[in-house]
């Protein structure tokens, strides 16, 4: 994990506008052009004019979602879906300055992701217009570039409203780059990589090249390439002569062998780069690095999902693409700790619903091993209804441009294993929702054969209109939304289906939806929320997903399930919350008890969980229900050293063995079966705690009532942050009491200070009901928890993070930013 936080913010070199590109020598340059854009959030006439005059503007860098920065309005015009938070129109500007042009050099510029329906000009020349806010898309700027002064704008437009389900963001919220290169050069995004043939001793590695020729006349060249090793070795070179056509595009086969290769895998996620060099005679004229994985991927109706020949249960998790107070323009840093905490939540797989990620979110999913289904779309041709303005306007016109995007940019990603064409699409149900897709389907498989499509389908069985079978029966596999949602598939889920449609493969793209507030319990059993699966009453609320697991885990058919939602996401909310809390983890990046539960079934390593807090001055001697999430054989619970006794699952239990009664271990006998344990306990304060065995090990965890806040304590993520202007600290903010016990109903109001070479970028709790400014240096803790996220300078030096409340001491915390050598 060390070394991943390493590369983070690694390999991408950002230009200053003082300072001038140099393009003398050029091979090929990637260049992060996200420093010092000029910003007004409103609609100005004549800002893609060249000479405009911006300089009253902002400065600010990007990635940069400005509805984040805004107010939490109950009349905001994005309403419920958008988080009630702002919109509107935006123009940036950014001024580039080059040394020379270079002889015969092409340039082109890349935007990861722009919110939406952006505009771009370069020196007063339109480039183009790109509506949808979660595709990456480039335009050529060789013909208008020019030596000195260029100036790139762009404007954006999220005012047509509501346009989303959830929150957007509004704005440049992902990466720029500027591209340069010979004129003879590797397409952007022009390599597809794929293994078709593994053994023990080789693997085949396919690469089909795009290459572009800009001069008007055949040009004879070697296409060189090169696979190297995560040591950066070379391990295989290959060589191909090729005469491309004037003026063109020419796509080159080869086949590379790789003796003994290191196959990638959630366990091993063992990575190779491919170095494209497109030689003319002994000058390189371009040099173009893709990375890649060596695996095997197979989908079968019976046996689910292999990986590299061995069965695995896709342990997945729905994400939504912003990170709580940091909106939608989320440093790669914030990313990289999310993942690692569903990692260590035993979580697999993820579904990036419903729309690409950012790049980035799929380079850590490489480097980390975890299966991606990436999705493409929310609506096609039809309507949803929740919201006017969303995809359906754009799909007739755009919907190839966009999948073509998605499929070009990250079909080298050897974590993506599954396309998604949609989500709960009511084309599902339509006459001419199989035309649909059948188009999106062809397009998948014409431009890679090698990954299923799915549709996340939540109609299905639906009484009042149920999907069409020819359009569930042209997916390969089919995906279920809320599988137990129709009549007794509460029961019999996918089994239902598995009878009449045995050929199909099947998948839980979308289940159960847990919600719960994080730290929040009553201890009145609250039957008044009636929504089905989504009680927030901690003893009731995963009641539903442990029965859905049951049927899962032991059905090798159903590939996995993607639950509703790892983490609490923006928008979807209905005032006065700002946010959905249908996550596991809450906006802060801070566990809910759901969290434990999914590490009970997904992971080996004992671990124990217990809750509520225990802190009920006034309830002495009611009963209260505790609850503990475990993978032990056994847990035995204790309140201030008296044994309640001891419990364990009936599932899973293991089968007999060679004779009845004849156990690999030993028999133990169980006292539920439900997939949480449980004692009634008459209050009395003290010391709760619960100990669990497994394989002769012994592991406890312990909750204790507290007395009243007294200190702060802060803690962080990372002690060392690289001074480049984007990596992040992540400041944990507890309110303790004089022993160190966090208070866990503390909501005391904290007022952050950073000084030295940090920013501070955003504060949160975790409540959705707390509607303070996102970027408000003072936030109270939401039972006993607060975060603030800092961002380094760009210049290396100390941070000093102070935390100061009143009647409270106050703490402080320092973490070095510094240059550092970014190395795999
Ligand atoms: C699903 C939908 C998600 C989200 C969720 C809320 O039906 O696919 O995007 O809206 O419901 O529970």
């Amino acid at each position: 994990m060390k070394k991943l936080a390493i590369i983070l913010g690694a390999v991408l070199i950002n230009i200053f506008t003082s300072n001038a590109i140099s393009v003398e020598h050029i091979t090929r340059q990637r260049l992060l052009i996200d420093l010092n854009w000029k910003f007004i959030q409103s609609d100005v006439k004549g800002a893609e004019e060249p000479k405009f005059n911006d300089s009253d503007w902002r400065t600010l860098n990007l990635p940069h979602d400005w509805s984040i920065e805004g107010e939490f309005r109950e009349d905001a015009i994005t309403k419920g879906p958008g988080g009630y938070l702002p919109t509107g129109i935006g123009w940036y500007r950014k001024h580039l300055n080059l040394s020379s042009t270079g002889k015969d050099l092409q340039y082109w510029i890349e935007f990861d992701g722009v919110y939406m329906n952006s505009d771009i000009w370069i020196n007063g020349q339109h480039l183009g217009k790109h509506p949808y806010g979660y595709t990456s898309f480039y335009y050529d700027l060789t013909p208008y570039i020019k030596k000195g002064e260029n100036i790139i704008a762009v404007r954006v437009d999220n005012s047509i409203q509501p346009n989303s389900r959830w929150y957007s963001g509004s704005g440049i919220y992902r990466h720029v780059w500027l591209n340069i290169s010979g004129p003879v050069h590797v397409t952007e995004w022009g390599t597809y990589i794929t293994t078709p043939e593994i053994n023990s001793t080789s693997a085949k590695v396919s690469v089909r090249t795009s290459i572009e020729n800009h001069i008007k006349t055949i040009k004879n060249i070697i296409l060189k390439s090169v696979v190297v090793n995560e040591s950066g070795k070379e391990i295989a070179t290959l060589e191909t002569p090729v005469s491309l056509a004037s003026s063109g595009k020419t796509d080159v086969d080869q086949n590379i062998i790789i003796p003994s290769p290191s196959l990638w895998s959630v366990d091993t996620p063992v990575l190779y780069t491919l170095r494209s060099s497109v030689l003319d005679g002994t000058k390189v004229n371009d040099d173009f690095t893709s990375t890649f994985g060596i695996r095997k991927i197979e989908f079968d109706k019976d046996k689910g999902f292999l990986l590299n020949g061995k069965h695995i249960k896709m342990n997945g998790v729905c994400l939504h693409h912003d990170a709580g107070c940091l909106g939608s323009a989320v440093p790669e840093q914030a990313w990289a700790r999310r993942l690692q905490l569903l990692k260590e939540m035993g979580c697999n797989a993820i579904r990036t619903s419903h729309n690409p990620p950012a790049p980035e979110f799929l380079d850590l999913c490489d480097r980390m091993g975890f299966l991606v289904m990436d999705e493409i779309f929310d609506e096609w041709i039809e309507k949803k209804g929740q919201v006017g303005f969303s995809y359906h306007i754009y799909f007739e016109e755009w919907w190839k441009t966009d999948l073509l995007s998605m499929i070009y940019r990250d079909r080298n990603h050897p974590s993506v294993v599954i396309w998604s064409a949609g989500n709960e699409v009511p084309d599902q149900v339509a006459e001419k929702g199989s035309d649909a897709i059948r188009k999106l389907a062809e397009t998948f498989h014409k431009e890679d054969p090698t990954r299923p499509v799915t549709q996340a389908n939540d109609r299905i069985a639906a009484g009042d209109g149920p999907a069409k079978i020819p359009f569930l029966e042209l997916q390969d596999i089919v995906g279920y939304n809320y599988v137990d949602r129709w009549n007794e598939r509460r029961e019999l889920y996918y089994s239902v289906d598995r009878h009449d449609h045995p050929d199909w493969k099947m998948i839980g793209t979308e289940n159960v939806s847990v919600g719960g507030l994080r730290g929040q319990y009553s201890i009145v059993t609250d039957l008044s929320d009636k929504r089905p699966g989504r009680s927030r009453d901690y003893r009731l609320a995963m009641i539903e997903a442990e029965q859905l697991w049951k049927f899962t885990s032991v059905h090798d058919y159903v590939i996995g399930d993607f639950m509703w939602t790892g983490i609490d996401y923006l928008g979807e909310a209905g005032w006065p919350s700002k946010s959905s809390s249908s996550g596991v983890i809450d906006l802060c990046g801070f566990p809910k008890d759901g969290y434990y539960f999914y590490q009970s079934q997904w992971t080996q390593r004992p671990m124990v969980h217990l809750f509520p807090h225990w802190n009920w001055t006034g309830h002495e001697g009611q009963v209260i229900s505790v609850i503990a999430y475990t993978n032990c054989d056994t847990a035995e619970l204790f309140l201030n050293g008296k044994s309640f006794g001891s419990k364990s699952y009936v599932f899973p239990q293991q089968g007999h063995s060679k004779s009845w009664n004849g156990y690999v271990r030993p028999y133990i006998a169980p006292t539920t079966s439900d997939l949480h344990l449980s004692w009634d306990v008459p209050y009395e304060p003290g010391v709760l705690k619960v100990v669990g065995k497994k394989d002769g090990k012994t592991i406890s965890e312990e909750v204790r009532t507290t007395s009243k806040p007294s200190t702060i304590r802060l803690s962080m993520d990372r002690t060392e942050i690289n001074a480049d202007g984007r990596d992040i600290a992540n400041i944990k903010a507890e309110i303790v009491d004089e022993n160190g016990l966090i208070v866990p109903d503390a909501n005391n109001l904290i007022e952050f200070k950073v000084e030295g070479e940090g920013v501070l970028i955003g504060t949160d709790n975790g409540n959705p009901l707390d509607k303070t400014n996102m970027k408000s240096k003072q936030r109270n803790a939401y039972n006993g928890l607060a975060l603030a996220v800092i961002q380094s300078t760009g210049k290396a030096g100390n941070i000093r993070i102070t935390a100061a409340s009143s009647g409270l001491k106050e703490t402080d915390l320092h973490v070095v930013s510094k240059n550092m050598v970014i190395s795999k």
